[in-house]
């Protein structure tokens, strides 16, 4: 990295000096928009595009007709421990960025899971340090090497969601070193080509005024290239960010950066030099990723739909953890002409994705009921629901509902999907000027969706409107009498209709510390109508400011079943085999809001026990980010965990219960017995908006191993459906003590079908001498290796001093203790199968 870094900085400086002035280089350290960066004529700079996120490119609109590859979510990726994979993950997005026009792709989000509560650790990768480092390197240099920049992020401590805008962590030093910053460190060393500070404080100081962090920290300790920029909104104060680091501010247009920089340059506020270095950066990843024109273009080939949706298929199942397999019930033997039970909504209408600004509309997402049928065709499947999940109602769209002014007729369903469990309607969407409304629209659209957002791209047809009304219609028919629910959420004063009556109306319930959370979560108006069977007429309209963030969002429910819970336990009575499907939302684990239980929603945890009773060939499926709670997981007999697999869900699903691949994932993170026994449980700031890590290094599997709390599932543990014997481990340490330390081990494919291995090596420091607390264990390294039935591999993994050491505050320094330290190798943190001694010298680093 080095060097190329040395020649750009010379190439990027000598272009930045080129007699612009204040203002022109002040303009170029905020956006333009949304997800804009300027352009600049006299340096050849070229606007660059920028877009969410780490599920996938998103792009610049929040519109089911944009839609993106959808990969499975952080955990997922981890859960592979393949970096390989998780590379071939990498440039899948990139060859998405390039398709859709996007420079610089906002992710990986890299933060650490200290609690399970947090409501952006789908997103993340880990609790673990080293995992999330690997896995993010890897995600990045997939990425980057088709010339997309990454945006690690969210850079430091964004740990949890509440009171995200406003919080203060206050973490250790120790923790933060060996813990929060060290994917960060690595990504950083990786050459990552940005980063985004975070919204929290961090001991005191706002992320992206942090100088300690971002200026002496990220650019100066670690001679760290990229460019920072503040998360959306994220930047608070002028001179403290400038001369912190922070070099960007989004989105535009500018509030703290831009002109109000060039004034504290002018005033001598902010040193001029400051400001060139920010210019500098800019153009430094302008040219890496092909904007500025006098550089080479980056062009790549882009693959067909069948060749992404296999590489999203493969990486779904081999994040797929299979918890317990009892009687090797998976995969599943001649089901043909056998009966299956498939139970529980996330079969139909799956998570494939969490929600925030990670969710993306995706293209003919495959569910795992379609899938299913076509896999098992040959058996009988039955599909109940068996209770309901969401607590927010559906949309609307869902009601099969037509649009009001269709050009091909009022009557007739517009087919946007070819997924038949997410068959949807579609409704009218006109929009006027809120002063004019009888001139009528000056817009009309048909959307497959009654959750429309606008993100700075609210049509205006060229007008300069203050204040402009959205319409949403459509005709519904409800085919049984009774009480319907409806529902609204968004921004502006909303009013909903049915047949012209007036059902709810809300006022302006924007959060204006926080505007994003109007996105996210079940905050919903809810009212219910009488209504008899036949066709209805269904309208909404919000009062809305097109500049600012628009949304309106509508739901609907016809009457509830109340027998679904019977339903389902009848129909898995009767079968062979019985596929439950539990988990959680993406209105639960999203962004600005924590969960506040592991508890999975409604009565999914009794339909399970119910189902198991009844049905001893039973597989549950959990479909979550991140730990639910598991006290039932040991009543039946195979538990498979699929996180927020993508939108080749159903497909990658029915090759593992079908046996045709195997589930190839190990826990990235702990799953406890019981919420209380995680360390950090509870992560609400409360008034005083200050989160200690009192637990300081000892989060998930080192809070554990220290406390002696046996999990439910521990760190690393994952079954596959082969077995593996370790053999042997053979330690060299060529340096004495103070040099890399190479360890090889071989391991054995003892079952009757190849596999995969990951193997994983965890350092144990010495016994009773450490001047510091420190965990039992420590993930070092790890490899995956796939074998055939009865083969064997040799394992080498290099561990560097840093793997040993700890940070000393006392020093501000890595330092190695001597002493004799373990090397313990095996299948999970506690299916260690060999381990062997290695003495190490006393060495800061
Ligand atoms: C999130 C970022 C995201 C940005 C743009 C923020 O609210 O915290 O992760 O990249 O929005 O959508």
């Amino acid at each position: 990295m080095s060097r190329d870094r040395d020649e750009m900085t010379d190439v990027d400086r000598q272009q930045s000096s080129t007699g612009l002035s204040v203002h022109q280089k002040a303009r170029l350290t905020a956006g333009t928009g949304m997800w804009s960066l300027p352009d600049e004529p006299d340096l050849a700079l070229l606007p660059i595009t920028v877009s969410d996120g780490p599920n996938g490119v998103r792009g610049s609109r929040m519109d089911e007709r944009f839609t993106g590859y959808c990969t499975p979510c952080g955990t997922s990726l981890a859960a592979t421990w393949n970096t390989a994979t998780v590379g071939a993950i990498g440039e899948l997005v990139a060859r998405d960025a390039h398709r859709q026009g996007v420079q610089v792709v906002l992710g990986p989000t890299v933060n650490l899971h200290r609690s399970p509560l947090g409501g952006r650790g789908f997103e993340c990768y880990s609790e673990d340090p080293q995992l999330t480092a690997d896995i993010g390197v890897a995600w990045v240099r997939g990425l980057q090497g088709l010339g997309v920049a990454a945006t690690p992020k969210h850079f430091v401590a964004n740990d949890s969601e509440t009171s995200r805008r406003s919080v203060n962590a206050v973490v250790d030093q120790r923790a933060l070193r060996e813990l929060y910053l060290a994917p960060f460190e690595a990504l950083a060393e990786a050459g990552a080509w940005s980063m985004m500070t975070a919204y929290n404080k961090v001991n005191g100081h706002y992320a992206a005024a942090h100088r300690e962090l971002v200026l002496e920290l990220l650019k100066g300790e670690w001679g760290w290239d990229g460019l920072v920029m503040s998360d959306w909104f994220g930047a608070v104060e002028t001179v403290a960010s400038a001369v912190s680091g922070l070099d960007l501010e989004m989105p535009g247009p500018a509030r703290v950066f831009g002109e109000a920089l060039a004034a504290a340059v002018e005033a001598g506020d902010v040193p001029a030099d400051v400001l060139d270095d920010k210019v500098e950066r800019l153009l430094r990843l302008a040219r890496r990723i092909g904007r500025l024109s006098d550089s080479t273009p980056v062009t790549v080939e882009l693959r067909d739909d069948q060749a992404e949706r296999a590489v999203l298929r493969r990486t779904a199942a081999e994040g797929f953890v299979l918890l317990r397999n009892d009687q090797g019930l998976l995969p599943l033997a001649d089901v043909d002409g056998r009966k299956i039970a498939v139970i529980g909504t996330h079969a139909q209408i799956p998570c494939f994705h969490g929600g925030g600004s990670a969710s993306l509309a995706m293209n003919r997402p495959v569910t795992p009921l379609a899938a299913l049928r076509r896999r098992f065709a040959d058996a009988t499947l039955t599909y109940e629901p068996g209770c309901l999940v969401r607590e927010a109602l559906p949309s609307a769209h869902t009601l099969d509902i037509r649009p009001t002014h269709a050009p091909e007729g009022r009557s007739r369903r517009v087919e946007l999907t070819e997924a038949p469990d997410l068959q949807s309607g579609a409704v009218t969407v006109e929009y006027f000027d809120a002063d004019a409304v009888d001139a009528g629209p000056y817009l009309r659209e048909t959307r497959a969706s009654t959750r429309l957002t606008w993100l700075g791209d609210f049509p205006t047809d060229g007008r300069d409107l203050k204040r402009a009304l959205v319409r949403v219609s459509g005709y519904f028919t409800t085919t049984v009498a009774g009480h319907h629910d409806f529902s609204v959420r968004g921004s502006g004063k909303i009013t909903l209709r049915v047949d012209g009556d007036e059902v709810l109306s809300v006022p302006d319930r924007i959060d204006k510390s926080d505007v994003f959370s109007l996105l996210f979560g079940n905050d919903e108006d809810r009212e219910g109508a009488e209504l008899n069977p036949g066709e209805h007429l269904l309208s909404a309209e919000a009062q809305v400011e097109p500049a600012a963030l628009v949304a309106l969002h509508i739901g609907a429910r016809p009457p509830v079943n109340d027998d679904m819970f019977d339903r389902a336990v009848r129909s898995a009575a009767e079968a062979d085999v019985a596929l439950v499907f539990v988990g959680t939302t993406d209105e639960i684990e999203t962004e600005s809001q924590d969960r506040s239980t592991i508890q999975l929603p409604g009565r999914q945890v009794d339909v399970a026990r119910a189902i198991a009773a009844v049905c001893p060939n039973t597989v549950v499926v959990v479909n979550a980010g991140m730990p639910v709670d598991l006290s039932w997981a040991e009543d039946v007999p195979a538990v498979v965990y699929a996180w927020f697999p993508g939108q080749e869900f159903g497909d990658a699903l029915a090759d593992v219960l079908s046996g045709d691949v195997e589930p190839g994932g190990r826990l990235p993170m702990t799953l406890a017995k019981t919420g209380s026994d995680y360390p950090a449980y509870m992560i609400d700031p409360g008034p005083e908006k200050q989160l200690d890590y009192v637990e300081s290094v000892h989060i998930g599997y080192r809070h554990f191993d220290a406390k002696g709390i046996e999990p439910a599932y521990c760190f690393g543990h994952g079954l596959g459906y082969t077995d593996f014997a370790y053999d042997s481990i053979a330690v060299t340490d060529d340096g004495g003590g103070s040099g890399a330390v190479t360890v090889r081990v071989t391991v054995r494919n003892v079952g009757s079908r190849p596999g995969k291995e990951v193997v994983q090596l965890y350092v144990a420091p010495p016994a009773g001498t450490a001047a510091v607390p420190r965990p039992p264990q420590e993930l070092a390294s790890f490899a995956v290796v796939e074998l055939d039935a009865g083969a064997e591999a040799a394992v080498e993994l290099t561990l560097r001093p840093r793997d040993f050491a700890y940070w000393d505050v006392d020093v501000d320094r890595w330092r190695q203790e001597a002493g004799e330290y373990t090397v313990r190798v095996g299948r999970s943190s506690r299916d260690v199968r060999l381990t062997a001694p290695v003495d190490r010298a006393g060495q800061v680093l």
